[in-house]
């Protein structure tokens, strides 16, 4: 197994360019399952998640095709499995949304429950509940769902009791291709839901509202090919920019899309930072002097994303004062604050809250990471902290991000990669 070893204490000064959005691209592969038409994706980010999606694909007959490392084919023009085993779809959650796409090509499918991060229960509930309302029957056998729809899928309206993005995307793959009218009430409004029905309307689909809260879907018989271009990734964005500011420093990001991380901007100023921004770039950067404290609350988008939470902490674990950050989507998301604690930093978590006591320097130390994104805090961290960091479980990190020690090392990060003992 790997780990990341940083040498801390030096400022980052450069350039990145943010990578296509990973919980997007996961998304839009699968719609290679609804058309037996090519579907090519360009700006995809090459990651262990999209790499563990290919194969659960191609065990289903989709032919995968990587012309360079940011532009992968995908064709299915019949489907040899409507199974999605265990050992495939333990490795990454979001590969249960193969389930509706498949009910809605070949009337029925056996998927395994989902594995992934473990930050809290994550049941799929919400999914299921959405796949029968369009008239799937469902059963769970060891561990398996079990579906199918006999006399196809029908449109309907569809009220989630709270905002899911996974179930919102689910319902919407699922529905393109039923028959009729679906609505979505209370859906999810992430750029990568508006992302996933641009490319299903370039084929045909006839989707609106997407990016509010009523999700309108007219299923059509047939879906087309396509070629897409992912969406920049604001969390890959994000974590950067925030390594810039807990780090220090001068960081230009380029090909992103600024208007995605609305909430993070005034929070990384209100921090301490200067962040000038454009439509497609951010340039942050942080002198001498602690960051400020800034209280955080993380909320569906538009409001502060979940995926930044931990990122975000670790700054705040540097600030000249006391912040709180409530965690308002997983019950679990604080597994960093144990870690971020043997590197100096001072974290009390009571329930949902987190209480920062902000500490002058981060100490280097060993650390393990334990998820995807809590390790980027881990990073952060490692970056700021004086002495050499070792941050073993480095899986998870490869999961999201694309060459995070080569895009850091590019800004005079001292970071490498070495085998565990
Ligand atoms: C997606 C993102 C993840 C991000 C999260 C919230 C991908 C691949 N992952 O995850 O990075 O952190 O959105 O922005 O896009 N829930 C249920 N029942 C369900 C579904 C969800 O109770 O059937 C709960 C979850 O446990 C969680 C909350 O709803 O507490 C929100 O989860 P959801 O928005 O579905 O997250 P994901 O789609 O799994």
């Amino acid at each position: 197994m790997d780990k990341i070893v940083i040498e801390g204490g030096y400022p980052l000064t450069g350039e990145i360019s943010i990578s296509g959005a990973k919980n997007s691209a996961i998304k839009l592969m699968v719609v290679s399952l609804l058309t037996s038409e090519p579907v090519t994706l360009t700006n995809m980010p090459d990651l262990r998640d999209t790499r563990s999606l290919a194969a659960l694909l191609k065990h289903m007959g989709v032919e995968v095709e990587s012309e360079t490392a940011s532009k992968m084919m995908l064709h299915a023009p019949k489907l040899s499995s409507t199974t999605a085993p265990y050992d495939l779809v333990r490795k990454m959650r979001a590969s249960f949304n193969v389930l509706g796409p498949l009910i809605a090509r070949e009337g029925k499918a056996k998927v395994s429950l989902p594995g992934g991060c473990a930050i809290g229960a994550r049941p799929v509930d919400l999914h299921l509940k959405a796949l029968e309302a369009l008239g799937a029957s469902i059963k769970l056998e060891e561990g398996y769902v079990i579906a199918e729809a006999k006399k196809g899928l029908k449109g309907a309206e569809i009220t989630f009791p709270f905002i899911s993005v996974g179930a919102t995307e689910h319902a919407m793959l699922t529905a393109v291709l039923a028959k009729g009218e679906t609505i979505l009430f209370n859906a999810a409004r992430e750029p990568e839901i508006v992302d996933l029905a641009n490319c299903l309307n370039a084929m045909g689909a006839k989707i609106s509202g997407a990016g509010r809260s009523e999700i309108t879907i007219k299923g059509v018989n047939k879906l087309s090919g396509v070629e897409h271009a992912v969406v920049p990734d604001r969390i890959e964005a994000g974590t950067y920019a925030l390594a810039a500011a807990t780090a220090g420093g001068s960081v230009r990001l380029k090909n992103i899309r600024s208007d995605h991380l609305g909430s993070l901007w005034p929070l990384i100023a209100q921090a301490g930072a200067k962040v000038s921004l454009d439509e497609t770039t951010v340039l942050i950067e942080r002198g001498g002097g602690r960051p400020k404290p800034v209280d955080v609350d993380t909320q569906a988008y538009p409001g502060f994303p979940t995926d930044l939470q931990a990122q975000f902490m670790a700054l705040m674990c540097l600030a000249n004062g006391v912040s709180i950050i409530r965690e308002n989507i997983f019950e679990n998301r604080f597994m960093h604050c144990p870690e971020l604690t043997r590197m100096g930093a001072d974290i009390t978590v009571i329930g949902r809250e987190a209480i920062v006591r902000g500490v002058k320097e981060f100490r280097a130390a060993p650390v393990m990471a334990t998820d995807l994104r809590a390790s980027a805090s881990l990073i952060s961290a490692g970056l700021a902290a004086r002495g050499e960091t070792h941050i073993s479980r480095v899986y998870h990190l490869d999961r999201g991000f694309e060459h995070i020690e080569i895009k850091l090392g590019g800004c005079g990060a001292r970071i490498r990669r070495e085998k565990d003992d």
